[in-house]
């Protein structure tokens, strides 16, 4: 029996790819057949990544996307794509009271800014392949709102408009534009957020998630669907991953 759930014969960009979630994504990317190429600032981080990847022919560029040139440069040296995955971003609490805008230019700046742009280029340079597949992420704090989120969740909810607004500009290729949008997964920026306090009773918050907190490989194989043919009829959605969490147990 044939299937489409591979990844065989594409190539797929991933930011992001140093840690967390980008990171099982390229491993279990790979894993399904695709070339990747990695992209995150911390080169030993890196090349661990590279390490964990199956398969030839993956290759990894250190790249702060916040930076034009760095990211002009990075899109311009990578090949035709099948597949981007914008994985790379930051938690920033801040009360809105003390919002500056250092704050906003670096939340904004690599989970909003950075995704428009390095699509804009993917475009103007031919760069992303017909039948090329997006995927973004948001989260479910969009819509349950924590003390301090105001600068990442506006940040996750712009990107979930733009994702809409990006499929219906690029259909006519039968590209395709999508958006995860887990609750908590247990990554190093999920560390982070419990480190800077944002859940006063952490185990009674983790208690809320029927199906436990998710695992990066839960996050990666729905990034692995909506990359693969299996997907071909779907653009423009959210993709909800959240354990359950918001059945309200
Ligand atoms: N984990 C969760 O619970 C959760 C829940 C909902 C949504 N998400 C979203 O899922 C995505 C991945 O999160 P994660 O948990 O995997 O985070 P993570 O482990 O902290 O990884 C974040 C990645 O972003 C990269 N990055 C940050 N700033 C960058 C910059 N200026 N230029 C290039 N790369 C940069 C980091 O690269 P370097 O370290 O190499 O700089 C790292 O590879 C994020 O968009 C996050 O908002 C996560």
């Amino acid at each position: 029996m044939t299937t489409p759930f591979h990844l065989t014969n594409k190539t797929i960009f991933i930011t992001g790819a140093s840690s967390g979630i980008g990171r099982q994504i390229a491993i279990s990317c790979s894993a399904m057949g695709a070339k990747v190429i990695i992209s995150g600032r911390d080169e030993e981080r890196l090349n661990e990544t590279l390490a964990l990847l199956q398969g030839e022919g993956h290759s990894q560029f250190t790249s702060d996307l916040t930076d034009e040139k760095q990211r002009n440069d990075l899109i311009d040296l990578i090949p035709g794509i099948d597949g981007f995955v914008h994985s790379a971003g930051i938690v920033l609490p801040v009360p809105v009271k003390f919002i500056a805008e250092k704050h906003l230019r670096s939340v904004m700046g690599i989970n909003f800014e950075s995704a428009v742009l390095t699509v804009a280029r993917l475009l103007k340079n031919k760069k992303l392949n017909e039948k090329a597949s997006l995927v973004f992420f948001s989260s479910v704090s969009v819509n349950h709102p924590y003390s301090g989120g105001s600068l990442y969740t506006a940040s996750k909810g712009a990107i979930e408009a733009y994702s809409k607004n990006l499929a219906l500009e690029i259909y006519q290729k039968k590209m395709r534009s999508n958006v995860i949008v887990p609750a908590m997964v247990r990554t190093p920026l999920y560390e982070e957020t419990i480190n800077q306090g944002m859940y006063r009773n952490v185990e009674e918050y983790e208690s809320k998630y029927p199906l436990g907190i998710g695992r990066p490989e839960d996050v990666a194989n729905a990034a692995v669907y909506l990359l693969s043919d299996a997907s071909c009829w779907v653009t423009g959605t959210n993709l909800l991953l959240d354990g359950g969490f918001t059945i309200g147990k």
